[in-house]
């Protein structure tokens, strides 16, 4: 039977989710990473989630939004950020979650900072938060930047979670051995690594990840920016 859910992934953390009601773009970092596969013009969506402020996850969440009309999800401060930028929002808190018209979001804890940069120096807009999607069925936990918590037992426990997406790159999240502890905790059906190999400070060979996992019995799917992957 076709799947009914398609993910794309599009390079660094950004995630392009199709499902028949819905397309729905996560942490749109295009311009300006070496690793998209995608323009910031050409991408079509009908949602942006966007995890914290960081320019590498923020990127052009305002500029897609306002050529789409796409509804930027994010946490208040940053949702009220860029709707002070004119983009379409819909704002939220951590722990907080809501059913959109394609499925249901919650906003989880990312141990983190949330910040945009000035002439003064960093600024922080809002919390950091990962987001737990619900659509179709399937549950996709998506970390955002994280460090390894032991909330994410929580989530493990309480909902079996069909893909979780987790940034292994090290330095400013969790690198491959506590993301592979993370996905103990998570007991997702497959894990795909992301946050990893854009820049000089986050080089890391996703194997290490692969082989961790793999030791408890838990399934990666490294993806190069560009493949996709269908849930069953
Ligand atoms: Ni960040
Ligand atoms: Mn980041």
């Amino acid at each position: 039977m076709a799947s009914s859910i398609s993910v794309h992934y599009l390079g660094h953390s950004c995630f392009h989710i199709t499902t028949p009601r819905a397309k729905i773009l996560i942490d749109p970092f295009l311009t300006g990473n070496p690793k998209a596969v995608a323009k910031a013009e050409d991408v079509q969506c009908d949602f942006i989630l966007v995890s914290h402020a960081h320019a590498d996850h923020f990127g052009d969440a305002v500029a897609i939004s306002k050529r789409t009309g796409a509804m930027i999800i994010a946490s208040y401060e940053l949702a009220l950020f860029a709707g002070s930028q004119g983009a379409k929002v819909h704002p939220m808190g951590c722990g907080g979650g809501k059913d959109f018209s394609f499925g249901r979001v919650q906003l989880t804890i990312a141990h983190h900072t949330s910040s945009v940069d000035g002439p003064g120096g960093s600024v922080m807009v809002g919390a950091p938060v990962g987001f737990l999607i619900t659509v179709e069925g399937k549950v996709i936990y998506f970390a955002g930047d994280t460090a390894l918590t032991m909330d994410m037992q929580l989530l493990g426990d309480r909902k079996p979670i069909d893909l979780a997406l987790l940034p292994i790159g090290d330095n400013f999240t969790m690198g491959p051995e506590d993301a592979a502890e993370a996905v103990r905790l998570l007991k997702p059906k497959l894990s795909v690594p992301m946050h990893y190999n854009t820049f000089e400070m986050i080089q890391v060979d996703p194997e290490i990840f692969v082989r961790e996992a793999g030791k408890h019995g838990y399934k990666v799917n490294v993806l190069s920016p560009g493949n996709r992957l269908s849930l069953p």
